[in-house]
């Protein structure tokens, strides 16, 4: 497997801007990231900043490619450190490196529970460095592309995106938010060149089956004391409705404008969308994985 281009850390990366028909994108190491995104630095040197950003020990970042159950992860991980089955007060955006000011991330108290849809590349490199501890969820790819696509048809700009469309971008090089299949190889790959970095991989379908074992596995992995009750507790507090609700309100409280970021949490509701033409596509295409280790499971 080829290993994937370093990031051009010496140089200044460029911050192309593009009109799409998900609104406008800003193109940043190859990876297309919406324009809304924007802090207070434009989009490339915010990264920039990124990558140097001072890790801390005890920093846990959550990584998924969007869409994988990033919220879902985040949430969990934030309780068991917490100790308490008790929805973080912040839209898990305002923890999300590549939307949130340099500044912000600073001034989160620690333990931070951080997460990200940009490759290991573009993000600290202190996180060798500290051997921060890493979540790597995922999904099978053809429920994430409906996923996606109900999501970036919601988003400002997005009304006029086609299926046919979006299947088209989902395939390119710089499709929105990165390739899925550049950024699973790429992931894995990082995972194989650095086996001293603690790392959490954990599917959307394995969640969906067996939350409560997720949840025990993944308070061994964080190494906090996670009572039997706790961890149902904080299954029964991060169901799909509980989720809903809770970020509906977080939403509200935070003057942000409402997203839907929960539309069916189904494993195998792909069938409901694609044509067979297109989930061969997809089996194709997810052939170029077979060598990592990913489980990716389409139904349950
Ligand atoms: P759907 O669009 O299929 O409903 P992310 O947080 O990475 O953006 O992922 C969002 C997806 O995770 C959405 O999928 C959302 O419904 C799903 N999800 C979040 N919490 C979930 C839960 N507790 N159970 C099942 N799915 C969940």
């Amino acid at each position: 497997m080829s290993k994937p281009e370093p990031a051009k850390d010496n140089g200044k990366m460029e911050n192309t801007e593009i009109v799409t028909s998900a609104g406008t994108m800003v193109l940043v190491d190859n990876i297309r990231l919406p324009k809304s995104f924007e802090s207070n630095r434009p989009l490339a040197e915010h990264v920039q900043c990124l990558q140097d950003l001072e890790m801390r020990e005890d920093d846990v970042m959550i990584l998924a490619y969007p869409k994988a159950g990033t919220h879902w992860l985040w949430e969990i991980t934030s309780m068991l450190l917490a100790g308490k089955a008790e929805h973080e007060k912040r839209v898990k955006e305002m923890a999300m490196m590549e939307a949130t000011a340099i500044e912000h991330i600073q001034a989160q108290p620690s333990p931070r529970v951080l997460n990200s849809h940009l490759p290991l590349r573009l993000l600290p490199r202190q996180i060798k460095e500290k051997k921060v501890k890493v979540i790597q969820v995922y999904r099978n790819v053809k429920d994430l592309f409906v996923s996606k696509y109900f999501h970036m048809k919601q988003m400002p700009g997005g009304e006029g995106m086609t299926w046919d469309l979006f299947e088209e971008e989902f395939f390119s090089e710089t499709a929105p938010m990165g390739n899925f299949f550049n950024y699973m190889k790429e992931e894995y790959q990082f995972r194989k060149d650095n086996p001293d970095i603690p790392f959490f991989v954990v599917s959307f379908e394995d969640s969906k089956e067996h939350p409560g074992k997720v949840i025990r596995k993944l308070a061994q992995f964080l190494g906090v004391e996670a009572s039997d009750q706790l961890c149902q507790d904080i299954a029964e507090a991060t169901t799909l409705t509980k989720m809903r609700e809770a970020d509906k309100l977080k939403q509200k409280a935070s003057h942000i404008p409402l997203i839907n970021f929960y539309r069916k949490g189904q494993v195998g509701d792909w069938k409901n969308h694609m044509t067979v033409a297109q989930s061969e596509r997809f089996d194709a295409a997810i052939k170029q994985l077979e060598s990592c280790d990913y489980n990716f499971r389409f139904e349950l």
